[in-house]
Protein backbone atom coordinates (compact mmCIF):
# COMPACT_ATOMS: atom_id res chain seq x y z
CA UNK A 1 0.00 0.00 0.00
CA UNK A 2 1.34 3.12 -1.10
CA UNK A 3 2.08 5.83 2.25
CA UNK A 4 2.33 9.54 2.00
CA UNK A 5 4.17 11.15 4.57
CA UNK A 6 5.16 14.83 5.33
CA UNK A 7 8.35 16.21 7.02
CA UNK A 8 8.30 20.17 7.54
CA UNK A 9 10.94 21.38 9.85
CA UNK A 10 11.10 24.44 8.41
CA UNK A 11 10.38 27.65 10.51
CA UNK A 12 7.11 28.28 9.09
CA UNK A 13 5.97 24.46 9.66
CA UNK A 14 3.28 25.35 7.23
CA UNK A 15 2.27 21.57 7.11
CA UNK A 16 0.71 20.75 10.52
CA UNK A 17 -1.41 17.80 10.53
CA UNK A 18 -4.37 20.28 11.88
CA UNK A 19 -4.28 21.82 8.90
CA UNK A 20 -3.75 19.58 6.36
CA UNK A 21 -6.44 17.42 8.04
CA UNK A 22 -8.66 20.68 7.84
CA UNK A 23 -7.96 21.00 4.31
CA UNK A 24 -8.83 17.67 3.62
CA UNK A 25 -11.76 17.90 5.28
CA UNK A 26 -13.34 20.62 3.28
CA UNK A 27 -11.75 19.44 -0.13
CA UNK A 28 -14.12 16.27 0.34
CA UNK A 29 -16.62 17.09 -1.59
CA UNK A 30 -14.32 17.27 -4.72
CA UNK A 31 -13.27 13.63 -3.86
CA UNK A 32 -16.59 12.86 -3.99
CA UNK A 33 -17.85 14.71 -7.05
CA UNK A 34 -14.22 13.06 -9.00
CA UNK A 35 -15.62 9.63 -7.74
CA UNK A 36 -18.61 10.16 -9.48
CA UNK A 37 -17.88 12.04 -12.34
CA UNK A 38 -20.16 15.33 -11.89
CA UNK A 39 -18.62 18.55 -13.31
CA UNK A 40 -15.94 16.58 -14.76
CA UNK A 41 -15.90 16.19 -18.88
CA UNK A 42 -16.88 12.92 -19.26
CA UNK A 43 -15.37 12.33 -22.76
CA UNK A 44 -11.71 12.42 -20.70
CA UNK A 45 -12.67 10.39 -17.75
CA UNK A 46 -12.57 6.75 -19.61
CA UNK A 47 -9.20 5.88 -17.32
CA UNK A 48 -11.08 6.11 -14.40
CA UNK A 49 -12.39 2.79 -14.32
CA UNK A 50 -9.28 0.64 -14.98
CA UNK A 51 -11.19 -2.37 -17.04
CA UNK A 52 -13.01 -0.14 -19.40
CA UNK A 53 -10.21 0.19 -21.88
CA UNK A 54 -7.98 -2.80 -20.11
CA UNK A 55 -9.93 -5.58 -20.02
CA UNK A 56 -9.65 -9.29 -20.95
CA UNK A 57 -9.99 -9.19 -24.63
CA UNK A 58 -7.94 -6.14 -24.75
CA UNK A 59 -4.85 -7.97 -22.99
CA UNK A 60 -5.51 -11.38 -24.72
CA UNK A 61 -5.39 -9.26 -28.17
CA UNK A 62 -2.58 -7.40 -27.06
CA UNK A 63 -0.60 -9.96 -25.56
CA UNK A 64 -1.35 -12.40 -29.32
CA UNK A 65 0.02 -9.41 -31.04
CA UNK A 66 3.02 -8.99 -29.01
CA UNK A 67 3.90 -12.65 -29.43
CA UNK A 68 3.63 -12.60 -33.32
CA UNK A 69 6.15 -9.71 -33.86
CA UNK A 70 8.40 -11.02 -30.84
CA UNK A 71 8.61 -14.28 -33.33
CA UNK A 72 9.33 -12.42 -36.71
CA UNK A 73 11.13 -9.07 -35.03
CA UNK A 74 14.52 -7.98 -33.72
CA UNK A 75 13.02 -4.59 -32.85
CA UNK A 76 9.86 -2.28 -32.68
CA UNK A 77 9.14 0.81 -33.60
CA UNK A 78 6.81 3.47 -31.04
CA UNK A 79 6.23 5.85 -32.74
CA UNK A 80 4.44 8.98 -30.51
CA UNK A 81 4.90 11.70 -28.23
CA UNK A 82 3.48 13.09 -25.12
CA UNK A 83 1.04 11.12 -24.09
CA UNK A 84 1.35 8.60 -26.86
CA UNK A 85 4.47 7.06 -25.38
CA UNK A 86 5.73 8.67 -22.06
CA UNK A 87 4.00 5.82 -19.79
CA UNK A 88 5.17 2.91 -22.26
CA UNK A 89 8.64 4.33 -21.84
CA UNK A 90 8.87 4.83 -18.40
CA UNK A 91 7.97 1.04 -17.97
CA UNK A 92 10.46 -0.51 -20.85
CA UNK A 93 13.00 1.76 -19.43
CA UNK A 94 12.52 0.47 -16.23
CA UNK A 95 12.23 -3.05 -16.86
CA UNK A 96 12.76 -4.35 -20.37
CA UNK A 97 15.94 -6.87 -20.09
CA UNK A 98 18.77 -7.13 -22.54
CA UNK A 99 16.78 -9.91 -24.22
CA UNK A 100 14.12 -9.75 -26.21
CA UNK A 101 11.99 -7.33 -28.97
CA UNK A 102 14.39 -4.27 -28.76
CA UNK A 103 12.20 -1.18 -28.22
CA UNK A 104 13.30 1.96 -30.25
CA UNK A 105 11.27 5.45 -29.64
CA UNK A 106 10.45 7.82 -32.82
CA UNK A 107 7.68 10.28 -33.33
CA UNK A 108 9.21 12.31 -30.69
CA UNK A 109 11.85 14.58 -32.54
CA UNK A 110 12.26 16.71 -35.35
CA UNK A 111 15.94 16.65 -35.63
CA UNK A 112 17.21 14.74 -38.36
CA UNK A 113 20.29 13.99 -36.54
CA UNK A 114 18.12 12.16 -33.86
CA UNK A 115 15.85 10.79 -36.55
CA UNK A 116 19.21 9.15 -38.35
CA UNK A 117 20.39 7.90 -35.55
CA UNK A 118 16.64 6.20 -34.69
CA UNK A 119 17.12 4.80 -38.40
CA UNK A 120 20.95 3.44 -37.95
CA UNK A 121 19.24 1.39 -35.04
CA UNK A 122 17.12 -0.44 -37.37
CA UNK A 123 20.29 -1.14 -39.63
CA UNK A 124 20.20 -4.97 -40.88
CA UNK A 125 17.08 -5.58 -38.11
CA UNK A 126 13.59 -7.28 -38.48
CA UNK A 127 11.28 -4.40 -37.32
CA UNK A 128 7.68 -3.60 -36.75
CA UNK A 129 6.42 -0.28 -36.19
CA UNK A 130 2.90 1.11 -34.04
CA UNK A 131 2.02 4.53 -34.65
CA UNK A 132 0.16 6.01 -31.92
CA UNK A 133 -1.43 9.26 -32.72
CA UNK A 134 -5.02 10.28 -31.25
CA UNK A 135 -5.85 13.26 -33.92
CA UNK A 136 -2.61 12.21 -36.37
CA UNK A 137 -2.25 15.88 -37.25
CA UNK A 138 0.78 16.10 -34.45
CA UNK A 139 3.74 16.49 -36.46
CA UNK A 140 6.33 14.75 -35.07
CA UNK A 141 4.73 11.53 -35.32
CA UNK A 142 3.15 11.86 -38.40
CA UNK A 143 6.36 12.52 -40.29
CA UNK A 144 8.08 9.94 -38.40
CA UNK A 145 5.64 7.38 -39.19
CA UNK A 146 6.00 8.33 -43.06
CA UNK A 147 9.52 7.93 -42.51
CA UNK A 148 9.13 4.50 -41.32
CA UNK A 149 6.53 3.37 -43.74
CA UNK A 150 9.03 4.35 -46.77
CA UNK A 151 11.92 2.15 -44.72
CA UNK A 152 9.76 -0.79 -44.17
CA UNK A 153 8.58 -1.35 -47.85
CA UNK A 154 12.25 -0.52 -49.17
CA UNK A 155 13.40 -3.06 -46.96
CA UNK A 156 10.57 -5.56 -47.14
CA UNK A 157 8.18 -5.07 -49.84
CA UNK A 158 4.72 -3.48 -49.72
CA UNK A 159 2.97 -6.28 -48.49
CA UNK A 160 5.32 -7.32 -45.64
CA UNK A 161 5.73 -3.88 -44.86
CA UNK A 162 1.71 -3.81 -44.47
CA UNK A 163 2.01 -7.07 -42.32
CA UNK A 164 5.11 -4.95 -39.85
CA UNK A 165 2.67 -1.96 -39.83
CA UNK A 166 0.40 -1.27 -36.75
CA UNK A 167 -1.68 2.31 -35.74
CA UNK A 168 -2.99 3.52 -32.92
CA UNK A 169 -5.56 6.06 -33.82
CA UNK A 170 -8.79 7.37 -33.16
CA UNK A 171 -11.62 5.50 -34.62
CA UNK A 172 -13.02 7.39 -37.71
CA UNK A 173 -9.69 9.56 -37.95
CA UNK A 174 -7.68 9.33 -41.58
CA UNK A 175 -5.29 7.25 -39.80
CA UNK A 176 -7.79 4.21 -39.35
CA UNK A 177 -8.73 4.99 -42.82
CA UNK A 178 -5.15 4.53 -43.86
CA UNK A 179 -5.15 1.45 -42.23
CA UNK A 180 -8.11 -0.05 -44.06
CA UNK A 181 -6.56 1.41 -47.21
CA UNK A 182 -2.77 -0.16 -47.06
CA UNK A 183 -3.83 -3.41 -44.80
CA UNK A 184 -2.51 -2.56 -41.55
CA UNK A 185 -3.71 -3.87 -38.00
CA UNK A 186 -5.66 -0.78 -36.30
CA UNK A 187 -5.78 -0.31 -32.72
CA UNK A 188 -8.37 2.08 -31.20
CA UNK A 189 -7.02 5.00 -28.92
CA UNK A 190 -9.48 5.56 -26.47
CA UNK A 191 -12.00 8.09 -27.69
CA UNK A 192 -12.34 8.91 -23.92
CA UNK A 193 -8.92 9.55 -22.91
CA UNK A 194 -6.13 12.03 -23.72
CA UNK A 195 -3.26 11.16 -24.41
CA UNK A 196 -1.16 11.23 -21.04
CA UNK A 197 -3.82 9.37 -19.02
CA UNK A 198 -3.74 6.49 -21.47
CA UNK A 199 -1.07 4.20 -19.31
CA UNK A 200 -3.84 1.98 -19.64
CA UNK A 201 -4.84 1.01 -22.93
CA UNK A 202 -3.60 -0.15 -26.12
CA UNK A 203 -1.54 2.83 -26.13
CA UNK A 204 1.08 1.76 -23.21
CA UNK A 205 0.26 -1.42 -23.13
CA UNK A 206 1.26 -2.87 -26.44
CA UNK A 207 4.50 -1.72 -26.22
CA UNK A 208 5.71 -3.13 -22.73
CA UNK A 209 3.59 -6.56 -23.85
CA UNK A 210 6.18 -6.12 -27.19
CA UNK A 211 8.91 -6.01 -24.33
CA UNK A 212 8.22 -9.14 -22.68
CA UNK A 213 6.70 -7.34 -19.72
CA UNK A 214 3.78 -8.53 -17.62
CA UNK A 215 0.59 -5.91 -18.52
CA UNK A 216 -1.73 -7.97 -16.32
CA UNK A 217 0.72 -7.11 -13.35
CA UNK A 218 0.73 -3.45 -13.98
CA UNK A 219 -3.25 -3.45 -14.45
CA UNK A 220 -4.08 -5.32 -11.32
CA UNK A 221 -2.00 -2.97 -9.76
CA UNK A 222 -3.92 0.14 -10.98
CA UNK A 223 -7.32 -1.60 -10.43
CA UNK A 224 -6.05 -2.26 -6.79
CA UNK A 225 -4.91 1.48 -6.64
CA UNK A 226 -8.97 2.37 -8.15
CA UNK A 227 -10.24 0.32 -5.79
CA UNK A 228 -8.64 2.07 -2.80
CA UNK A 229 -8.92 5.46 -3.89
CA UNK A 230 -12.23 5.07 -4.33
CA UNK A 231 -12.78 3.60 -0.58
CA UNK A 232 -10.68 5.61 1.12
CA UNK A 233 -12.30 8.64 3.36
CA UNK A 234 -11.26 12.21 2.76
CA UNK A 235 -8.56 12.01 5.22
CA UNK A 236 -7.59 8.54 4.98
CA UNK A 237 -6.86 9.28 1.31
CA UNK A 238 -3.56 10.23 -0.31
CA UNK A 239 -4.58 10.91 -3.30
CA UNK A 240 -6.73 13.86 -2.24
CA UNK A 241 -4.22 14.43 0.80
CA UNK A 242 -1.75 14.50 -1.75
CA UNK A 243 -3.31 17.18 -4.05
CA UNK A 244 -4.63 19.13 -1.16
CA UNK A 245 -1.13 19.71 0.31
CA UNK A 246 -0.13 20.87 -3.32
CA UNK A 247 -2.57 23.52 -3.46
CA UNK A 248 -2.19 24.86 0.27
CA UNK A 249 2.15 25.01 -0.85
CA UNK A 250 1.17 26.84 -4.04
CA UNK A 251 -1.61 28.90 -2.25
CA UNK A 252 1.89 29.71 0.49
CA UNK A 253 4.16 31.01 -2.49
CA UNK A 254 5.61 27.64 -3.57
CA UNK A 255 6.25 27.63 -7.28
CA UNK A 256 7.71 24.29 -8.11
CA UNK A 257 7.08 20.96 -6.93
CA UNK A 258 10.23 18.50 -7.24
CA UNK A 259 9.86 14.79 -7.68
CA UNK A 260 12.93 13.03 -6.49
CA UNK A 261 14.18 9.54 -5.93
CA UNK A 262 17.25 7.79 -5.21
CA UNK A 263 16.63 4.95 -7.56
CA UNK A 264 17.46 5.78 -11.33
CA UNK A 265 15.18 3.40 -12.65
CA UNK A 266 12.40 5.62 -12.43
CA UNK A 267 14.28 8.55 -14.43
CA UNK A 268 11.63 8.01 -17.52
CA UNK A 269 8.76 8.30 -14.78
CA UNK A 270 10.05 11.38 -14.37
CA UNK A 271 9.02 12.31 -18.01
CA UNK A 272 5.84 10.98 -17.54
CA UNK A 273 4.76 12.68 -13.94
CA UNK A 274 5.47 16.08 -15.68
CA UNK A 275 3.96 15.72 -18.55
CA UNK A 276 0.89 15.40 -16.36
CA UNK A 277 0.87 17.73 -14.37
CA UNK A 278 2.67 20.69 -16.38
CA UNK A 279 -0.17 19.92 -19.10
CA UNK A 280 -3.27 18.67 -16.96
CA UNK A 281 -2.41 22.20 -14.17
CA UNK A 282 -0.34 24.86 -16.23
CA UNK A 283 -3.48 26.59 -17.61
CA UNK A 284 -4.99 30.05 -16.73
CA UNK A 285 -1.86 31.81 -15.43
CA UNK A 286 -1.48 29.07 -12.69
CA UNK A 287 -0.34 25.52 -11.40
CA UNK A 288 3.12 24.54 -9.93
CA UNK A 289 6.00 23.59 -12.33
CA UNK A 290 6.93 20.30 -11.81
CA UNK A 291 10.57 18.91 -12.20
CA UNK A 292 12.20 16.01 -10.93
CA UNK A 293 15.60 14.99 -9.98
CA UNK A 294 17.70 11.93 -10.18
CA UNK A 295 19.62 11.23 -6.91
CA UNK A 296 21.84 11.01 -5.58
CA UNK A 297 23.62 12.22 -8.65
CA UNK A 298 22.27 15.68 -9.14
CA UNK A 299 22.92 16.07 -5.14
CA UNK A 300 26.15 17.40 -6.60
CA UNK A 301 23.88 19.91 -8.94
CA UNK A 302 20.73 21.22 -8.43
CA UNK A 303 21.13 20.06 -4.43
CA UNK A 304 22.92 23.30 -3.92
CA UNK A 305 19.88 25.52 -4.97
CA UNK A 306 17.78 23.16 -2.96
CA UNK A 307 19.22 23.16 0.35
CA UNK A 308 20.04 27.09 -0.51
CA UNK A 309 18.94 28.80 -3.37
CA UNK A 310 15.52 31.02 -3.87
CA UNK A 311 12.37 29.86 -1.82
CA UNK A 312 10.37 28.59 -4.66
CA UNK A 313 10.23 24.85 -4.62
CA UNK A 314 8.84 22.00 -2.42
CA UNK A 315 9.81 18.42 -2.96
CA UNK A 316 8.46 14.99 -3.21
CA UNK A 317 10.66 12.05 -2.77
CA UNK A 318 9.62 8.74 -4.22
CA UNK A 319 11.07 6.34 -1.93
CA UNK A 320 10.94 2.07 -2.40
CA UNK A 321 10.36 0.25 0.99
CA UNK A 322 11.61 -3.23 -0.11
CA UNK A 323 15.01 -3.89 -0.91
CA UNK A 324 15.41 -4.27 -4.83
CA UNK A 325 18.90 -5.20 -4.89
CA UNK A 326 22.38 -6.18 -3.08
CA UNK A 327 25.67 -5.21 -3.30
CA UNK A 328 28.22 -5.08 -0.58
CA UNK A 329 30.80 -2.58 -0.56
CA UNK A 330 33.98 -5.74 0.64
CA UNK A 331 37.07 -4.28 2.41
CA UNK A 332 40.19 -3.08 0.56
CA UNK A 333 44.03 -3.87 1.17
CA UNK A 334 44.04 -0.09 0.07
CA UNK A 335 43.75 2.25 2.52
CA UNK A 336 41.07 4.75 0.50
CA UNK A 337 39.79 6.03 3.43
CA UNK A 338 36.43 4.55 2.87
CA UNK A 339 36.64 1.79 5.33
CA UNK A 340 33.64 3.11 7.16
CA UNK A 341 31.65 1.54 4.77
CA UNK A 342 33.16 -1.85 4.71
CA UNK A 343 30.93 -4.93 4.61
CA UNK A 344 27.98 -2.29 4.14
CA UNK A 345 25.24 -3.00 1.39
CA UNK A 346 24.68 -0.33 -1.24
CA UNK A 347 21.26 -0.83 -0.75
CA UNK A 348 21.72 0.62 2.78
CA UNK A 349 24.17 3.41 1.72
CA UNK A 350 21.51 4.90 -0.60
CA UNK A 351 19.14 4.53 2.08
CA UNK A 352 21.11 6.60 4.48
CA UNK A 353 21.95 9.26 1.85
CA UNK A 354 18.02 9.40 1.09
CA UNK A 355 17.41 10.12 4.78
CA UNK A 356 20.25 12.36 5.23
CA UNK A 357 18.60 14.40 2.22
CA UNK A 358 15.37 14.85 3.44
CA UNK A 359 16.42 15.44 6.86
CA UNK A 360 18.42 18.57 5.34
CA UNK A 361 16.23 19.73 2.58
CA UNK A 362 13.18 19.11 5.43
CA UNK A 363 14.96 22.24 7.04
CA UNK A 364 14.77 24.95 4.49
CA UNK A 365 11.60 23.31 2.63
CA UNK A 366 8.63 21.57 2.85
CA UNK A 367 9.33 17.63 1.67
CA UNK A 368 6.66 15.00 1.18
CA UNK A 369 7.56 11.24 0.54
CA UNK A 370 5.56 8.78 -0.93
CA UNK A 371 6.66 5.24 -0.41
CA UNK A 372 5.79 2.41 -2.70
CA UNK A 373 6.34 -1.23 -0.96
CA UNK A 374 8.65 -2.43 -4.09
CA UNK A 375 9.29 -0.98 -7.61
CA UNK A 376 7.57 -3.56 -10.16
CA UNK A 377 5.09 -3.71 -12.70
CA UNK A 378 2.21 -3.98 -9.64
CA UNK A 379 3.64 -0.68 -8.05
CA UNK A 380 4.18 0.80 -11.57
CA UNK A 381 0.37 0.02 -12.14
CA UNK A 382 -0.30 1.92 -8.73
CA UNK A 383 1.87 4.73 -8.98
CA UNK A 384 0.29 5.72 -12.76
CA UNK A 385 -3.42 5.52 -11.18
CA UNK A 386 -2.35 7.39 -7.95
CA UNK A 387 -0.52 10.51 -9.93
CA UNK A 388 -3.70 10.60 -12.25
CA UNK A 389 -5.92 10.59 -10.23
CA UNK A 390 -4.25 12.70 -7.58
CA UNK A 391 -3.27 15.25 -10.48
CA UNK A 392 -7.60 15.31 -11.50
CA UNK A 393 -8.17 16.35 -8.26
CA UNK A 394 -5.36 18.75 -7.60
CA UNK A 395 -6.35 20.19 -10.95
CA UNK A 396 -10.15 20.72 -9.66
CA UNK A 397 -8.90 22.21 -6.30
CA UNK A 398 -6.65 24.69 -8.19
CA UNK A 399 -9.71 25.50 -10.53
CA UNK A 400 -8.49 24.33 -13.87
CA UNK A 401 -9.65 21.54 -16.37
CA UNK A 402 -7.23 18.66 -16.04
CA UNK A 403 -7.99 17.45 -19.46
CA UNK A 404 -7.47 19.67 -21.85
CA UNK A 405 -3.81 21.89 -23.23
CA UNK A 406 -5.05 25.08 -24.92
CA UNK A 407 -1.70 26.51 -24.78
CA UNK A 408 -0.23 23.87 -26.86
CA UNK A 409 -2.02 24.95 -29.63
CA UNK A 410 -0.36 28.25 -29.55
CA UNK A 411 3.11 27.12 -31.04
CA UNK A 412 1.43 24.99 -33.63
CA UNK A 413 -0.48 27.60 -35.46
CA UNK A 414 3.06 29.47 -36.02
CA UNK A 415 4.34 26.32 -37.38
CA UNK A 416 2.28 25.00 -39.46
CA UNK A 417 2.29 28.49 -41.03
CA UNK A 418 6.11 28.38 -41.72
CA UNK A 419 5.88 25.38 -42.50
CA UNK A 420 3.25 25.76 -45.37
CA UNK A 421 -0.09 23.44 -44.13
CA UNK A 422 -3.21 23.94 -45.63
CA UNK A 423 -5.24 25.81 -43.79
CA UNK A 424 -2.85 27.20 -41.30
O1 LIG B 1 -1.62 14.35 -23.30
C1 LIG B 1 -1.89 14.76 -24.42
O2 LIG B 1 -3.06 14.84 -24.81
C2 LIG B 1 -0.80 15.18 -25.37
O3 LIG B 1 0.44 15.19 -24.77
C3 LIG B 1 -0.75 14.24 -26.56
O4 LIG B 1 -0.58 12.94 -26.08
C4 LIG B 1 0.38 14.60 -27.52
O5 LIG B 1 0.27 15.92 -27.92
C5 LIG B 1 0.34 13.69 -28.75
O6 LIG B 1 -0.89 13.80 -29.38
P1 LIG B 1 -1.35 12.81 -30.53
O7 LIG B 1 -1.41 11.44 -29.97
O8 LIG B 1 -2.68 13.28 -30.96
O9 LIG B 1 -0.31 12.89 -31.61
Amino acid sequence: MLSLEILDNTPKKLLTDQRVAASCREAAPVLDAVKAGTGLDIDSMGWMEVTKWAGEQTLSRLEEIAAQVAADSDAFVVIGVGGSNNAARSVVKAFRSESGVEIIWAGNTLSPAAMNRMLSMLDGKRFTIDCIAKNFETLEPGASFRVLRQLLVSRFGKEEAARRTIATGTPGSRLEEICREEGYTFLAFPTDIGGRYTAMSNVGLLPMAVAGLDIRALVSGAMEMQRQLYALPAEENPALRYAVIRNMLYNDGYKLEMLSSFEPQLKWFYKWWIQLFAESEGKCGKGLFPVASEYSEELHSVGQFVQDGSPILFETFLDIKEQQSSLICHPDEVDDRFGYLDGKDFWEINKASFTATRTAHAQKLPCLTLTIDRLDMETFGELFYFYQFTCVLSSLLLGVNPFDQPGVEAYKGWMFKALGKPGA
